[in-house]
């Protein structure tokens, strides 16, 4: 079971490093459409979010350190405070919806948001890790043959 929680761990890495690439693929689409971000917007909103909670119920069955735990649920609030970025910079966009030097200060702080949920999701996988080879290098019980 706690190969599962680090096969997991491993995939929600992933599924943030293609968050970044989908975020490029985003920003170079020509011409820019409501289309643009929309990979970008499905792995956030479902995949991640998902995976987040999923990894923190088996973080709880294999009896992770409560730490653990709490980071492992923790993309999952980080990607909530990306959404509110978001809607935050909107509502400080003009009346036209173009960005103003407040709504670009806001927008901003999600890429940075992007880099702490990466940060928590390695180290949930080296956490996750850490709780393999801790179960390789447990002592185990030897019963003496009673003479
Ligand atoms: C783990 C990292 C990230 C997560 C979880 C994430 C999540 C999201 C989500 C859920 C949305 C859709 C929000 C909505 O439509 O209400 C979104 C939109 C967007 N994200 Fe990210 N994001 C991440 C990283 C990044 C990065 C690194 C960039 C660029 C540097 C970026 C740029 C954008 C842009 C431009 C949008 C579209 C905003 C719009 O439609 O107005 N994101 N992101």
């Amino acid at each position: 079971m706690r190969r599962i929680y680090v096969a997991l761990a491993g995939l929600q890495l992933i599924a943030v490093l293609a968050q970044f690439y989908f975020a490029g693929i985003g920003a170079f689409d020509r011409p820019q459409t409501s289309d643009s971000y929309e990979l970008h917007a499905t792995l956030g909103m479902m995949a991640i979010p998902v995976l987040s909670l999923v990894i923190t119920v088996v973080a709880t069955l294999v009896k992770a350190p409560g730490r653990l735990i709490g980071l492992s649920i923790l993309p999952l609030g980080l990607v909530v405070v990306q959404m509110l970025i978001i809607m935050l910079g909107r509502a400080l966009n003009d009346g036209t919806g173009n960005t103003t030097a407040a709504s670009l200060a806001v927008f901003g702080l999600h890429a940075i948001n992007g880099l702490a949920i990466m940060a928590v999701a390695g180290r949930v996988l080296a956490g996750a890790r850490r709780l393999v080879s801790a179960d390789g290098a447990a002592p185990r019980t030897v019963t003496a043959p009673v003479p």
